[in-house]
């Protein structure tokens, strides 16, 4: 089975990406989305969302990374996603799922989901331009509102040539409220033939066992679960323990680290409450001690709290 971590705008970067995959698990990493629009953008733009192509388009720890594109203009999408593969990407994601407002008004991410044959002529653009050894992928939902045009929009992507389909299930109107609808995977499948990787609602290993058996998808995509328990991957393929706590505090130490390539001083700080945010849903005591970082605004103070809890875990332990 392969595992990929999703793509999570303003949370999956590529220190978050750097951390998740030292720890293991993941086949392929998806970049944040690089919104495109009626030009060709510079090659600064997609070193800023994806520096790993300064290192052959992998994390450290070897793990690909696959810039994802998102837009709704086939020829701007196909220049683009031709520009990343020559900067060093393993291949071009297509993002048809971001239900973000702005987004969609200007008529990009899951709204496109309304409309079967701009995804056709999108997918197709991208996939003539690009060179053939690339894969070109797609992320989808649903739909938008409802499931009317599911299967016609994997068919239509399907038959424009991509090489893989990441489907998130649920709607646009679903936003992130579960259950994910694991079953309908299994029903796209028996309309396409390109390899599927199901997505949503996987917080745990048995979460895992059962979206593979509801969506008779081997590969699947963690998005959320994989920040709120750091080796969810390897729980999943490698039957490992759910990280201990200390351990996750040591990890959050060492992101500290991170900060001096970090792009703003208050990098660190945000990001890692953020992280709480996550990790709240799996670790009763990041609850616990969100309380007391919450108000802190210096990487020096966080970190500061960070080591005088696992201080006090070990002494107690
Ligand atoms: C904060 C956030 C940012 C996201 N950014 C992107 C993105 O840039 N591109 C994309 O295709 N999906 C994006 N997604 C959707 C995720 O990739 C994934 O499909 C979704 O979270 C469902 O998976 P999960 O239940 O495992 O989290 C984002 C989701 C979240 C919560």
């Amino acid at each position: 089975m392969q595992i990929v971590l999703a793509p999570m705008e303003g949370v999956v970067d590529h220190l978050m990406r750097e951390m998740l995959t030292q720890i293991g698990g993941y086949d392929l990493c998806v970049t944040e989305f690089i919104r495109i629009v009626d030009q060709r953008l510079p090659a600064r733009v997609f070193h800023r969302i994806c520096p790993e192509l300064q290192q052959g388009g992998k994390t450290l720890a070897g793990t690909p990374v696959r810039v994802q594109l998102l837009g709704q203009e086939p020829h701007w999408l196909a220049e683009n996603a031709v520009r990343a593969v020559e900067l060093g990407s393993p291949g071009v994601d297509l993002n048809f799922g971001c239900p973000a407002k702005a987004v969609n008004k200007s008529r990009g991410g899951a709204v496109l989901l309304k409309q079967t044959e701009q995804l056709y002529q999108i997918v197709k653009a991208v996939r003539d331009a690009v060179p053939v050894e690339y894969p070109v992928s797609a992320k989808i939902r649903l739909g938008y509102d409802d499931t009317s045009l599911t299967l016609a929009n994997a068919e239509a992507i399907c038959a424009a040539g991509a090489s893989s389909l990441a489907v998130h299930a649920r709607t646009k109107s679903d936003g992130y409220r579960p259950p994910a609808y694991w079953p309908w995977i299994a029903k796209i499948k028996q309309h396409v033939d390109i390899p599927l990787i199901a997505n949503g609602e996987i917080w745990s290993a048995a979460d895992a066992a059962l979206c593979q058996q509801q969506s008779h998808c081997q590969d699947i995509m963690l998005g959320r679960g994989a920040l709120a328990m750091p080796n969810l991957a390897q729980t999943i393929k490698q039957q490992q323990a759910v990280m201990p706590w200390p351990q996750v505090l040591q990890l959050l130490m060492h992101y500290s680290e991170f900060e001096i390539t970090g792009d703003k001083g208050k990098y660190y700080a945000n990001r890692v409450k953020q992280w709480f945010s996550y990790l709240k849903l799996q670790y009763p005591q990041a609850a616990c001690l969100f309380k007391q970082l919450r108000l802190l605004t210096k990487s020096t103070d966080i970190l500061t709290l960070l080591t005088y809890t696992l201080q006090q875990q070990k002494t107690s332990a």
